[in-house]
């Protein structure tokens, strides 16, 4: 059976603070494709391509493979490399999380970065997976999926929470208005739309802490088979 547990959900759901954990407790790999979305829109941005559809389109193999060469993810910590540059902090700005769901939406940067997604996971000797399609579209065939929600305002907390650890201030309405618009864009567009897979298993985290969410998705994993009883 493939070894991949798949986490989706809107911005500041809490999936990547959860699919790290899970990942942890499992001894798997943690990969969060958001990331993978941030650095291209990061990249694009610095080439001054970002907003021009044709630019793009004509240089997406390029990037795509700058990209799939140097990008480097810590499976345990999540902390984000591009070569030597580490990227963490500076992709998580507000500015290009709305880059990176403007980036999202192309149909074409979406199947070129399909099987980078893809060989990450499949190299590996089990996966839990973060992102908005990842049991919809990437990994179809994964065993268990998940989909979490949580009301925007307890999202934008954790957000501003997580922003101000970095050092990063935003007002929280500021933050709402992001999400939301963020929220409707990532739902709303044509291709691989954000949406709980058919057989994911919806989780609403508004109220519970990420310990409560990991111990239900491990439960969850024992009762498939997917890791041992004794573990
Ligand atoms: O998970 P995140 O907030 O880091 O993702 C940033 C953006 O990337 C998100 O707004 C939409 C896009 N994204 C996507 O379209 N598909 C994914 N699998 C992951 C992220």
């Amino acid at each position: 059976m493939m070894k991949v547990i798949t986490i989706d959900g809107p911005a500041g759901s809490g999936k990547s603070t959860v699919s790290q954990l899970v990942a942890l407790e499992l001894g798997w790999i943690y990969v969060t494709t958001g990331a993978i979305y941030r650095t291209l829109a990061l990249l694009l941005h610095e080439a001054g391509m970002l907003g021009d559809k044709q630019s793009v389109h004509n240089a997406i193999e390029r990037f795509v493979a700058f990209l799939a060469d140097r990008y480097r993810q810590d499976t345990r910590s999540g902390r984000v490399f591009l070569g030597d540059r580490e990227l963490t902090n500076e992709i998580k700005s507000p500015f290009i999380s709305e880059k990176a769901s403007f980036v999202a939406q192309d149909e074409l940067v979406r199947q070129k970065l399909l099987p980078v997604q893809r060989r990450v996971v499949l190299e590996c000797n089990g996966a839990v997976v973060d992102g908005r399609d990842m049991g919809t579209v990437v990994f179809p065939e994964a065993p268990l999926k998940f989909f979490l929600t949580a009301s925007v305002e307890e999202r934008a907390r954790r957000r501003i929470h997580e922003l101000e650890k970095m050092g990063q201030t935003v007002s929280e309405s500021e933050l709402s208005k992001e999400i939301s618009e963020r929220d409707k864009r990532d739902s709303d567009r044509k291709v691989a739309p954000m949406v709980p897979a058919s057989d994911a298993i919806t989780l609403d985290c508004t109220q519970l802490s990420p310990e409560e969410v990991v111990k239900t998705i491990l439960k969850y994993s024992l009762e498939r088979g997917l890791v041992p009883k004794c573990k």
